[in-house]
Order: C-alpha cells, then sequence, then structure tokens
C-alpha cells in the first residue's frame, strides 16, 4: 500500500500584505509550510511529498526541503485552483503510480498526523474513493459547505459564492484535506471551470465521483482549530496562540509547572523538559534545547539553542545563546551566555555578566559585571567584579586561561593571551598583561598617595 501525499502551496496568500510568500512566514521558529509536511510524512505508508509550488516562491521554497529526500516539488504554471494544483502535483510523479493520493494545504499547520492517519485508515477500512474531511464550525462563510443527502451520505461540496441562503446556513465545512483512490484520479480531468471565479474547483470530485458511482465519505472531525488555514496576519496570531497552548499543556502534563500558560513560548522543537522545573511568565524556549529536571526559570529569559541539566536556576531577564549549563548552577539576573559558553557545575553567573566562547569550571563564580571572551576558567575560581578579558586587539581575538583557585579581584583586566596560574592572586584594580605563575600574587595598579588636610589648604587659598 503506498501513498503519495499532495501539498498545495502555490496561492499567493496576498492578504498577508508581505514579500514573503504566505506559507514561509515564521510559526514558533519554523516557516508555517513544514507544519503540513511532517504531518503527512508522519502518516503510515505515505513514502513521497510532492509540494504544488508558483513560480512566485519557487526558491524560497525548495530551498526549506532541499535536503528532504522525500519532499519533491511540482510547478503549477498558472493558478488555476485546487484542481489544476493537485493534477500539477500529479504530473510532477513521472507516472509513478500511488494506491492513495492524500491531498492536504499548505497553510494548515495545525493539523495533527493522527488526524491526518485517522482519515486514511477511514477511507482504506470504508472502501472509499473519495474521502473529504470536514469539521464543524460557527463561522463557515470561509468555507466551501458540505452538502449531504437525507440518508447522510456526502452529495457535493458547495463554494460560498456558489451557495443559496439555506446553503450558507450548512455549518459542515470542508477542510480543503482528502484521500483519493487512484480509481478517483481519472475524474480530475472532468472537473468543469467555475466561471464566477475562472478556477478548477476540487471540491467538485465530490458529486462527479457521485454521479459516476464511486464511493464518497465526509469525515467529521471535532477540534475545528486543526484545520485553521492562514490567510492573514490576524489567523497567524490566532495559529500561533493555538499552538502555544497546545505545546504548553503538553509539558505541563509531562510534569513541568508553568506561571502562565499566555505568555510562556516554548518552540515544537524542544524535546526534553525535565519533571519539575518550574517556568514563570515571560519565558521563551527556542531552537535545540534540552532543560533536565528541578530548574527554575524566571522571568523574561530566553534560552536559544542550548543545553539546561538539572537543578540549575536562571533568574530574571537573562539571555542564553548556543551554551551549556551544568547541574546545579546559577546564572543571571541580567546576565547574556553567547553562544560557546559552559557553565560547570554549582558556578554562578551573577548580575550584568557577558561570557563568550569560555568555560567556567567548577563552583566558579563570576557575581557582577564583567565579561569573559574566548577564556578557559578552572574550577573554584572567583571573579571580582568589574573583570575584563580584553580579547580582542581590533585585529584577532586571543585567548585567556585561569587556572583553578585563582582569585581575581574587582576591576582587573587580563589582557589576552594570559595565562593566570593554579591558585594565584590578582590585586583589585589591576591591568594583567603577563602571565601570572601558580600561587602568586600580581598587582599592577599604582600606590596610593593621601595628601593630608589636602582640601582644607586648597578651599583657603581659593578663598583669598
Ligand atoms: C478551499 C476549498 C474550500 C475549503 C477551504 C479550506 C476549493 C475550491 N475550496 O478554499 O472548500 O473549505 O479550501 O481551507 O478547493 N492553491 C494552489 N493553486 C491554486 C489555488 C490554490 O496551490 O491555483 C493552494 C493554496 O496555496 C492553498 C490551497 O490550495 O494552500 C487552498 O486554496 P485557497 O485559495 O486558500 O482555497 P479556499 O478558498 O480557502
Ligand atoms: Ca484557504
Amino acid at each position: 500500500m503506498r501513498t503519495c501525499a499532495v501539498v498545495l502551496a502555490a496561492g499567493l496568500g496576498k492578504r498577508m500584505k508581505s514579500a514573503t510568500p504566505k506559507v514561509i512566514h515564521n510559526l514558533m521558529g519554523k516557516p508555517i509550510v513544514t507544519y503540513a509536511v511532517e504531518a503527512v510524512k508522519a502518516v503510515e505508508g505515505v513514502s513521497k511529498v510532492v509540494l504544488v509550488i508558483g513560480r512566485h516562491s519557487e526558491d524560497k521554497l525548495t530551498s526549506i526541503f532541499k535536503d528532504d529526500p522525500m519532499v519533491s516539488f511540482a510547478w503549477q504554471e498558472k493558478l488555476l485552483g485546487t484542481a489544476d494544483a493537485v493534477k500539477s502535483g500529479l504530473n510532477a510523479l513521472n507516472g509513478e503510480q500511488f494506491d492513495y493520493t492524500l491531498v492536504m494545504t499548505a497553510d494548515a499547520p495545525l493539523i495533527r498526523a493522527e488526524t491526518l492517519q485517522g482519515l486514511i485508515d477511514r477511507h482504506i477500512s470504508g472502501g472509499n474513493d473519495v474521502t473529504v474531511l470536514s469539521f464543524v464550525t460557527l463561522n463557515p462563510s470561509a468555507y466551501g459547505r458540505i452538502k449531504r443527502n437525507p440518508n447522510g451520505t456526502v452529495k457535493c461540496i458547495i463554494e460560498n459564492p456558489d451557495a443559496t441562503e439555506e446553503e450558507r446556513l450548512i455549518d459542515e465545512v470542508n477542510s480543503g484535506i482528502y484521500v483519493l483512490s487512484k480509481d478517483a484520479l481519472p475524474l480530475l480531468d472532468k472537473i468543469q471551470i467555475n466561471a464566477k471565479k475562472g478556477e478548477y474547483y476540487l471540491t467538485d470530485i465530490v458529486s462527479i465521483a457521485n454521479d459516476n458511482g464511486l464511493k464518497v465519505e465526509a469525515v467529521r472531525q471535532m477540534d475545528e482549530d486543526e484545520f485553521l488555514g492562514i490567510n492573514s496576519r490576524q489567523e497567524l496570531l490566532y495559529a500561533l496562540t493555538a499552538l502555544k497552548l497546545r505545546i504548553n499543556r503538553h509539558w505541563m502534563d509531562e510534569g513541568v509547572t508553568l506561571m502562565d500558560e499566555n505568555t510562556t513560548l516554548i518552540a515544537p522543537s524542544i524535546t526534553a523538559i525535565g519533571r519539575d522545573t518550574i517556568i514563570y511568565p515571560n519565558v521563551i524556549i527556542e531552537g535545540n534545547t534540552t532543560i533536565g529536571e528541578g530548574c527554575t526559570i524566571y522571568p523574561n529569559v530566553r534560552i536559544v539553542n542550548s543545553s539546561i541539566e538539572r537543578n540549575v536556576v536562571i533568574k530574571d531577564s537573562t539571555l542564553i545563546e548556543d551554551s551549556t549549563i551544568q547541574e546545579g548552577a546559577a546564572v543571571g539576573p541580567f546576565a547574556h551566555l553567547r553562544p560557546g559558553s559552559v557553565i560547570g557545575k554549582k558556578a554562578k553567573v551573577g548580575n550584568f555578566v557577558e561570557i563568550k566562547k569560555s568555560t567556567l569550571g567548577f563552583n566558579t563564580k563570576a557575581s557582577h559585571l564583567s565579561y569573559i571572551g574566548d577564556a578557559e576558567v578552572g574550577d573554584n575560581v572567583n571573579i571580582g567584579a568589574g573583570t575584563i578579558t580584553c580579547n580582542y586587539d581590533g585585529v584577532n581575538k586571543f585567548k585567556t586561561v585561569i587556572e583553578d583557585g585563582v582569585f581575581i579581584g574587582s576591576d582587573s583586566q587580563l589582557v589576552a593571551p594570559v595565562k593566570i596560574g593554579k591558585g594565584a592572586f590578582i590585586g583589585a584594580g589591576s591591568t594583567i598583561t603577563q602571565d601570572v605563575q601558580e600561587g602568586s600574587l600580581a598587582i599592577s595598579r599604582v600606590r596610593q598617595r593621601t595628601i593630608l588636610d589636602w582640601v582644607k589648604s586648597k578651599f583657603t587659598l581659593n578663598k583669598q
């Protein structure tokens, strides 16, 4: 049993008022079209996905799927309607035959793979030739109406402009998702152009199949949100909201505490958040991020492509990108971990600290106002407030090595390349330009001078 999925994506999407093709717009970190493609790929028996695209969007769409061996492309030269789009898709198969064709719109990202699976299972078990997925909605005006016979079987689909007043009251509508058996495909050629719109309507296949004695069924689904088609920015936001809640509720079911399901954004790409992790409002978790058990993530934190191990605390307003935070460490508030940072077990990165491409060892602390870039910092190091690794001379980047147990006094500059040996001390306010040997004290500030009674004498002088 072989199934081909034809995903229709040639429409213009004018209502988005955008320079970007509609189905490429970002929805929680991925282009809209990838949701439909992933859903059809997850259906049992689907071995090929044909994406039907228009000339206006070809480069942008093909580049998204260029590394996916299951996806191929078909061009619809003129946008002559949904039936013409399906025919364009089938033509691109070059005679390859499939038992079933699953037709799906590219702009319905909330569809679940299970729903498509249920549709195709029903199509097969019912011995159908054409199966349409329908749903009931309070606001049917944007959709084709499912017209049923008195015995409940489906008669035809009527598009809104062609519907009578009475037909417009029908609240069961066409999702735009269908399964067609091999025997039903020749019917596509029998579809006549719709005079009003000058398009070939795929929906007409229902009445034509009936007229030709084929078996047609409309399968009704309950969750209206799954079929939301994105045509405008408002619908894009609506889809985002629905998807966000679906994902957040999933994580709560998995044992994660959320303080606010409306302002927490967890991308669909996230596969691991450990139990008993607590997430405060306004937290965004994106990309290839994993979070361990028992973490606390305070408000206004964004984590991108990072690995957060268990029992980590991330305090308010912190940005973490392409980094690793090991077990029991604490980061923030107002910290920025830039790509390539590794924060060791039980380490602490505090207020207004920026770290780039650096490793901090076990129990090392950089608690306030520091920049640490291109550095390798050992275990049990204390980095005083205002410490800066001067890693850039305007042309090249250099490395700073700080070995285990070092104490760096506040407001020090470490001019790289430089190495501070094990257990060494750096006096506060030092500018370190040479390596410091293990166990030594380096101090480079000007010795203090105190002029007694200077203020009084100056004050008296000025008065005269
Ligand atoms: C279509 C259905 C309608 C259904 C609704 C569900 C028809 C005639 N109507 O209406 O019954 O309720 O979807 O959302 O089929 N496309 C192409 N090439 C074309 C035209 C469209 O690829 O020439 C693609 C679009 O990119 C889109 C999909 O087909 O992904 C549906 O087209 P659209 O114009 O949005 O159809 P609707 O008017 O929404
Ligand atoms: Ca549509």
